[in-house]
């Protein structure tokens, strides 16, 4: 089994993933919500970890990523942390925690980093952001973008749909992509825009533009790290989910083989249990013996 496949032994920072660009490497970024995973994704060698709010539907159960909460970001970013060594450490700032100012956007960002252990932050809007971006990489907060599909806007949007359609919409999306590169962003996520945007936004900023749903064009790829394995359990499958695994099944398979040992008795064996230690037998056995001799005498 090979499970330790690192292709860049180096630590990943932000300015290394600034000059991925340049010579033409594909970054390979994926989600991640907890410890365990976390190892296991950056063992694999991922370059970006994203604690992503998605967490919202794929571990919290809501239905978008609306109702998540700055401290759920901090806590299940603790958790990331503990885990991740090699690959950069991202944190989605929740939908409200950059909504009302700059001000309250630094105190967010700050937790995230400082009580979260993130390397940078991620948000999303295009050049109504830019002021927040500015300022934010003006307290020393490596910031990166997310244009096209953000999900945070399903209800202005009014569902989880393809970006940039009309040519007028592309333009847009490259003037956003070009204001968050002007503001300090040092990277962007391009989510859900066709892969001929895609290929427009990205040849317009010097900075990598991280795909999902946006084509091979794009600098970087990511997933949801529960899309990739199967145990996602959302009601559609995107069509740029490709699933890697299917981790729902082969954890069903597991559990119900040990519902059926547990039911027949061959769980646990005698390998999975304590035995007393030999002299504390001995005693047992003894006073057992004393005991049961008394008893008798008794009748
Ligand atoms: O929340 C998230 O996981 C994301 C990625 C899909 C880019 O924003």
């Amino acid at each position: 089994m090979v499970y330790l496949k690192q292709q860049r032994p180096e630590k990943v920072t932000v300015p290394a993933v600034r000059a991925t660009k340049e010579r033409g490497e594909r970054l390979v970024c994926l989600t991640a919500y907890d410890y365990p995973t976390a190892r296991i994704v950056d063992e694999a060698g991922t370059d970006i970890i994203l604690v992503g709010d998605s967490l919202g539907n794929v571990v919290l159960g809501y239905d978008t990523t609306v109702p998540v909460t700055l401290d759920e970001m901090v806590m299940h970013t603790r958790a990331v942390r503990r885990g991740v060594q090699r690959a950069l450490l991202v944190a989605d700032m929740p939908y409200g925690s950059y909504h009302t100012g700059a001000d309250d956007a630094v105190r967010a960002a700050l937790r995230l980093i400082k009580e979260g252990g993130a390397e940078a932050v991620k948000l999303e809007g295009g050049r109504a952001r830019a002021e927040i971006i500015r300022r934010l990489v003006a307290e020393e907060i490596p910031v990166m973008g997310h244009i096209g599909l953000t999900p945070q806007s399903v209800n202005k949007l009014g569902g989880f749909r393809l970006q940039g359609k009309t040519a007028e919409a592309a333009r847009a999306l490259v003037e956003d992509a070009r204001a968050l590169e002007a503001a300090g962003a040092f990277s962007i996520v391009l989510e859900v825009v066709p892969r001929e945007i895609a290929k427009l936004v990205t040849a317009a900023i010097q900075i990598p533009t991280i795909g999902i749903g946006a084509g091979e064009h794009c600098d970087a790829q990511i997933l949801v790290i529960h899309d990739l394995l199967g145990i996602s359990f959302s009601p559609t499958r995107p069509r740029f989910v490709r699933q890697y695994a299917d981790l729902r099944a082969a954890m069903t398979d597991a559990i119900n083989a040990y519902a059926e040992d547990v039911r027949i008795g061959a769980y646990p064996g005698t390998q999975e249990s304590y035995p007393l230690p030999a002299d504390a037998a001995a005693e047992l056995q003894a006073e057992l013996t004393k005991a049961g001799d008394a008893e008798v005498e008794k009748q």
